[in-house]
């Protein structure tokens, strides 16, 4: 079975923690499992995918580069209510650039993610936005809800369908 690093990466309260606990063990704010890998299938093929949750606190210490280099795949979350969080998914993505591009010029397995769509009222970015960056970027886009669960397992399918190409 072939085993994925993959690093969850936004500003912070932007819910990384709440999409990757949601993934590994279906619930939501209940942080009981510190188990950051699951098991699972993507096109009927099994994998396993281990999940660096970073947090948003380190966004500009040298801890994230050392993530970067770590990691094979990014989750790059933002919260569709916070237009600051939406900048910050820019500065990440200079960052994997500049450091992956330095290793040698592969395609980096990206998922761009809009979380909190549930809370359509307080909504500063729209679909639009994250949609033509994923393309200036050639990379997918989702808006998710940790809270209700929507779109959390096809983020996940996405970036391993991306690193199996890899
Ligand atoms: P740091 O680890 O501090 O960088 O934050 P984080 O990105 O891991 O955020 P976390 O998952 O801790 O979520 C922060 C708060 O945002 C949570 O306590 C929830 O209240 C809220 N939250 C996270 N995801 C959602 C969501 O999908 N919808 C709503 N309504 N709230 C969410
Ligand atoms: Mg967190």
């Amino acid at each position: 079975m072939r085993v994925f690093q993959c690093a969850v990466m936004g500003s912070g309260g932007v819910g990384k923690s709440a999409i990757t606990v949601r993934f590994i063990n279906g619930s939501y704010l209940e942080w009981y499992d510190p188990t950051n890998r699951k098991q699972f299938n993507v096109d009927n093929q099994p994998c396993l995918l281990e999940i660096l949750d970073t947090a948003g606190i380190d966004q500009y210490l040298t801890l994230n580069d050392m993530f970067i280099r770590e990691s094979e795949g990014f989750i790059l979350v933002f919260s569709l209510c916070q237009r600051d969080s939406f900048e910050e998914v820019l500065r990440t993505y200079d960052a994997i650039q500049r450091i992956k591009l330095s290793e040698g010029g592969r395609i980096i397995p990206i998922v761009i993610v809009g979380n909190k769509s549930d809370l359509i009222d307080e909504r500063e970015v729209d679909t639009t936005e994250g949609e033509k960056l994923s393309l200036n970027w050639n990379c997918s886009y989702y808006e998710t809800s940790a809270r209700t669960s929507i779109n959390i397992n096809s983020v996940f399918e996405d970036i391993v369908r991306q690193l199996r190409k890899n």
